[in-house]
């Protein structure tokens, strides 16, 4: 029975913490941690934004964040410097398994689409890069809905964008916060657990399948 399905981006089908690298020589062997850390507070700084209804685009989060992790870490970069970090961004490579995963999910009949936190304007260019945005037939911003995931508002725009039902639309993402507020939309939701290190949030919202990539998501479904 073909879907609808909404992918999240960051985490999922590009690394958002492969920017910390670009650091170097500046953190060494803390630009993992780095990364994570960067990620973690951008999505903070989103569900806040949210909550408080003080929209400003994934940029903004994505720059604060960055603010925040350079204190944490005691490091100065000047604006230029920041810019250009961000600038990486547009430029992450997919994991190696979306590429095929998506051919197979395509190849099945399903309609795939990008869905996520950041605009269209920066998700675009990085799909077109990473050779992903071929495959997908649409990129659903929450930037229209001036709200994040995990409201339920932007999970109900993504059925009406791929012009579903809930019952036939999937939620596919590798952050359990997204997995559990798309299950909670009462939509179907696939955990992408790429690291055997992710533990999936103990709230008794479990996701429909969980698989360590796309290419088995693509078996599975
Ligand atoms: C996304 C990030 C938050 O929505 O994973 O693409």
């Amino acid at each position: 029975m073909p879907c609808a399905i909404g992918f999240d981006v960051y985490g999922t089908l590009v690394d958002p913490v492969a920017v910390a690298y670009k650091l170097g020589d500046l953190i060494g062997d803390e630009a993992e941690a780095f990364g994570r850390l960067w990620h973690d507070k951008k999505v903070e700084y989103a569900f806040r934004r949210a909550l408080m209804g003080r929209y400003e685009d994934f940029g903004t989060c994505t720059h604060d964040a960055l603010r925040y992790c350079l204190q944490v870490y005691n490091l100065e970069l000047s604006d230029q410097q920041q810019q250009a970090l961000l600038t990486e961004f547009l430029t992450l490579d997919a994991f190696n398994d979306v590429i095929p995963g998506l051919q197979a999910l395509k190849a099945q009949g399903h309609t795939l689409v990008a869905f996520s936190n950041g605009p269209e304007r920066s998700v675009r260019p990085l799909l077109e890069q990473a050779g992903v945005l071929p495959l997908l037939s649409d990129i659903v911003s929450v930037d229209d809905k001036r709200t994040y995931k995990p409201n339920p508002v932007v999970y109900d725009y993504l059925v009406e964008r791929t012009g579903s039902r809930k019952e036939d639309c999937w939620l596919v993402s590798s952050n359990p916060w997204d997995v559990i507020g798309g299950k909670s939309a009462g939509l179907n939701a696939a955990w992408i657990k790429r690291s055997d290190k992710t533990l999936f949030d103990p709230w008794g919202i479990e996701p429909d399948l969980v698989v360590a990539d796309l290419v088995e998501l693509g078996k599975a479904l």
